[in-house]
């Protein structure tokens, strides 16, 4: 590698002494300074074109010009005010236009929250207070977050959920429809919807369906390597729920605010949710989630039920606001739609020239690129997507990997063409790197990823 990277190795070595590495996932040794649209520069003023957004939480890009300026403005009139005692005029204002946006044609109340994971917990309470039922379905791979509820609705890693127990109790989880690795050896014209059959068993012969409140869903299965459930799947999943008096939750965290080429991911499929979970990109990095639901699931639980002094932070409701105009404005759910059938078209065609890419799918500007060992087995290649990521990276592109093999393509929907272009290239050179053992072994030291 011929850039200079010797700031950012310090403060790497600085945060390994004080920064308690539980909550570290890293891929490379990249700290931060500055970024601005799908640009970002490290301490060493190094610059690479963003593919992941911080994880989807900046659908918008780094930093937008009007974001900054809703925030900078907020902050002069006043940065806080405990809401759960105070009423304020940004929160009344953001919060009628979530509830316009969102899936349902049905009367809405939101409540708002820090981060994914408590808008999580807070759909469990509400669930359960609702139907009165204590037992939750979610899904094999799904992660939720990392608060205790949230946590206990994941299935990722089992280092999520070693040495911290008991978890939350009367969590079930069942394995989400995968196409690419059907468990039943079916191709799509084939299939019966033989996955849902695990749900109708356990209703069958272990799990009361009169008990489950809720099943949680996300649109795209995001952290188990963006996998896309069949449209029929979800409405034999929604239908079964309807006829058993169980919620249909979607966890929009990660795929909401224009990523998939709509506003939110379920909107893919003409389902309308009970409750919808939001956080990640709604106030455009600033820290904020919401529950949307249906007005009297929203209405059973009592005072002070959910409540966080933080939480509604002005600041983050006018990012949020900005967000939205800016969504709008730009026209940044067709770029989704457009530049992501673009980017895919790309790697489908790196696809037909490399083995090792199992398969390409995504919706809008979630795309997976399945990196395996073999096409038939389907075997994960885990080295092989740390190092492409790695020499991405050191030539100037922030991507990562999910589900331990899956390239995870997530750029901020304000990317250019170009940007894509010259990503894409330098994707494709790393892929032709790994493929003649270009990449060091001693990379697979630093890299861990999810
Ligand atoms: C689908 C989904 N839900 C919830 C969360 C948790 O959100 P947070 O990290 O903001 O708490 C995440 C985070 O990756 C997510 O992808």
């Amino acid at each position: 590698m011929n850039k200079n990277i010797d700031k950012c190795i310090s403060i790497v070595e600085k945060d390994k002494k004080i920064y308690a590495q539980s909550g570290k996932i890293p891929y490379f040794p990249l700290a931060v300074k500055k970024g601005h649209g799908a640009i970002i520069e490290d301490a060493d003023g190094n610059e690479y074109i963003d593919m992941l957004s911080s994880a989807a939480m900046l659908n918008t890009g780094n930093s937008h010009p009007k974001i900054v300026e809703a925030i900078t403005n907020q902050a002069k009139d006043f940065i806080h005010y405990i809401y759960p005692y105070v009423y304020h005029e940004p929160l009344v204002d953001l919060a009628k236009e979530i509830i316009d946006i969102t899936p349902g044609n049905f009367e809405k109340r939101i409540i708002f929250g820090l981060t994914g994971s408590d808008a999580n917990d807070g759909m469990i309470k509400f669930a359960r207070a609702y139907t009165g039922r204590s037992k939750m379905i979610s899904f094999i791979g799904s992660y939720h977050g990392s608060t205790y509820g949230a946590i206990s609705l994941s299935a990722l890693n089992l280092n999520m959920r070693r040495k911290i127990g008991p978890l939350v109790p009367g969590m079930h989880h069942i394995h989400y429809p995968d196409c690419y690795r059907c468990r039943f050896g079916k191709k799509q014209c084939s299939c019966n919807l033989e996955c849902i059959n695990e749900l109708e068993d356990a209703f069958k012969y272990y799990l009361p369906p009169e008990e489950v409140a809720a099943v949680l869903i996300e649109p795209i299965a995001g952290d188990a390597g963006f996998i896309i459930p069949p449209k029929k799947y979800m409405e034999k999943l929604y239908s079964i729920c309807k006829e058993n008096g169980i919620l249909f939750v979607v966890d929009e965290v990660q795929q909401g605010f224009g990523r998939t080429g709509k506003w939110f991911g379920i909107d893919n499929f003409d389902i309308e949710p009970d409750m919808v979970v939001l956080g990640k990109s709604i106030a455009s990095g600033m820290p904020m989630s919401a529950i949307v639901g249906r007005k009297e699931i929203m209405e059973s639980l009592d005072a002070p039920a959910h409540t966080f002094t933080g939480a509604a932070n002005p600041l983050s409701c006018k990012a949020a606001i900005a967000t939205l105009e800016v969504i709008r404005e730009e026209k940044l759910i067709d770029c989704s739609k457009t530049l992501g059938e673009y980017m895919k078209t790309r790697f489908k065609d790196m696809q037909e020239r490399y083995e090792i890419i199992g398969d390409v799918r995504g919706i809008g500007m979630t795309i997976g690129v399945d990196l395996v060992k073999d096409r038939i087995t389907k075997e994960r290649n885990t080295d092989a997507a740390a190092k492409i990521c790695y020499r991405s990276w050191e030539n100037g592109v922030l991507v990562t990997f999910i589900s331990s093999n899956v390239l995870r393509i997530q750029p901020p929907l304000v990317i250019s063409k170009e940007q894509i272009d010259k990503s894409l290239d330098i994707i494709e050179e790393a892929i032709k790197d790994y493929l003649k053992g270009n990449i060091p072994d001693d990379v697979l030291e630093f890299s861990k990823g999810w």
